[in-house]
């Protein structure tokens, strides 16, 4: 794939093919705040340390690679939402990282929790989630899927086609409940992200368009059905979103059906959800917004959008996964190998190979996603080299982290750390090549732990029944 962000004139300088947002740290050691979760810092001889615990016992507890969760940081931005969107609801999306104890920290928070397959509802169930606060998504979601949702009684289900709408209210006839559901709609704003997790725009599998009047028609089946609650609409635009530009036409266009709704059927649509996609920072030139800034900005459009309709504000909520966790855990690497590469022009560039790769982080090679790295073991006095981070996959696309300068001495045996680590990192992971799943753990006060355990050979091998 082509990477939108490949270096300009070639110099034989450090930044020589450093892409343009990228500049030579003054101290290769220190860490850039906004990257990381708020209990981590590195101490006087540059090892880094989370809730008091430094990487080299993580390390020697449960080995690398590692997800290292800050917990009591994920906990925050979890509260900080709920109190920043106090009067709404906020439903964590379990799709960036979801384990019984991440589900249990957020309802704690006073969150409800998005799910968007069987096996997301059936971690969310054992951890003992009150159904009210599950929100069922899924733009396929299966018969099992459907009867498992209604027979726990979830507090709602998202539908996403007439295929749908239609196995939903035979199964509910034929288990005789009345599902609470909104109906997802494509508004047409494409986020400012990568195209691929950019969700809103007509041209894409979710959804009902409103611009096609797709949306109106299944407001109207639900509202018809004898045995759907139809509660409201649903839109989420993309992810990585960093102003509110895309909410405000999102919110424009979704209130204005739910008014026609209302005008043509004669009921208000009680509940608008207005997704999640909030961005974070991987890299030094991601500037997110806090949830108060985000709350503000929201409340305001939503307010004068409903007054300019003449409609009641409905109840909101709102569907943020990453923002929540994702700042909160780094991933915890050993270096095995270091290439020094020499490229055109007389500049090179340093192939750092660490012991984990596009199995545990899909996300640079799937869609050229940005990350950041420091050496997490030791201080270094180091001249910075532009370096990139790869895995062990048998794939040239095994990029970790692209660009990123890294001091000139890193070896085999380092420990090598890279932010932002807890969206979409586990929950995308893979066995390629045969490689079990890295463990998630948990830091607090200085204790470890496990939230998932690290796979074992013997656990992939169980699967092998031929
Ligand atoms: C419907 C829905 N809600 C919420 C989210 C969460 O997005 P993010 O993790 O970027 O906040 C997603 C992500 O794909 C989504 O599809």
């Amino acid at each position: 794939m082509t990477h939108i962000h490949v270096a300009g004139e070639i110099h034989v300088d450090p930044a020589a093919r450093a892409p343009h947002w990228l500049s030579v740290p003054d101290d290769v050691n220190a860490l850039l705040p906004k990257l990381w979760s708020r209990n981590v810092d590195k101490s006087a001889d540059g090892v880094l340390e989370v809730a008091g615990l430094d990487v080299d016992r993580i390390a020697a507890a449960v080995g690398t690679p590692a997800y290292v969760v800050d917990a009591a940081d994920l906990k925050a931005r979890a509260r900080e939402f709920a109190e920043a969107f106090a009067g709404w609801q906020v439903y964590y999306a379990g799709k960036s990282f979801l384990c019984t104890a991440v589900a249990r920290w957020v309802v704690a928070e006073g969150l409800g929790v998005d799910v968007c397959s069987g096996g997301e509802l059936a971690v969310a169930l054992r951890a003992g989630v009150d159904s009210a606060l599950i929100g069922l998504h899924g733009n396929n979601k299966s018969e099992e899927e459907l009867r498992t949702g209604l027979a726990a009684g979830v507090g709602r289900i998202i539908v996403d086609s007439f295929d749908e709408i239609g196995r939903l209210q035979r199964l509910a006839r034929y288990l005789e409940v009345r599902p609470r559901v909104m109906v997802r709609v494509t508004t047409g704003v494409e986020a400012h992200t990568h195209e691929f997790i950019a969700t809103a725009h007509e041209d894409q599998k979710f959804g009902f368009s409103i611009a096609g009047g797709q949306a109106a028609e299944a407001l109207r089946a639900c509202h018809e059905s004898d045995v759907l609650d139809l509660i409201g609409i649903h839109s989420h635009i993309g992810s990585q979103i960093f102003d509110t530009e895309g909410f405000e036409v999102a919110a424009r266009r979704t209130l204005r059906l739910a008014a026609d709704f209302s005008a043509r059927c004669g009921v208000a649509l009680p509940e608008l959800d207005l997704g999640g996609g909030f961005g974070i920072a991987y890299t030094s030139s991601d500037t997110p917004a806090t949830p108060a800034a985000l709350a503000g900005a929201m409340r305001a459009i939503v307010d004068g959008e409903c007054a300019a309709l003449g409609i009641a504000v409905p109840h909101l909520s709102i569907e943020p996964g990453r923002a929540i966790s994702g700042p909160s855990t780094f991933a915890l690497y050993r270096v095995g190998t270091v290439k020094k590469v020499l490229l055109d022009g007389g500049s090179s560039r340093l192939y750092v190979a660490v012991d984990g790769g596009m199995s545990d982080n899909i996300r640079t090679a799937l869609y050229g996603a940005e990350y950041s790295a420091t050496l997490a073991s030791r201080r270094s006095d180091a001249p910075p080299v532009l370096s990139r981070v790869v895995g062990k996959h048998c794939e040239g696309g095994d990029i970790l982290v692209r660009d990123e300068f890294l001091p000139a001495d890193i070896a085999p045996g380092d420990l090598l750390a890279v932010p932002a680590a807890g969206a979409y990192s586990h929950s995308m992971a893979s066995n390629y090549n045969h490689v079990p799943r890295p463990p998630v753990v948990g830091v607090e006060d200085a204790e470890i732990t496990t939230l998932v355990r690290r796979e074992t050979i013997d656990d992939l091998l169980a699967l092998d029944v031929g």
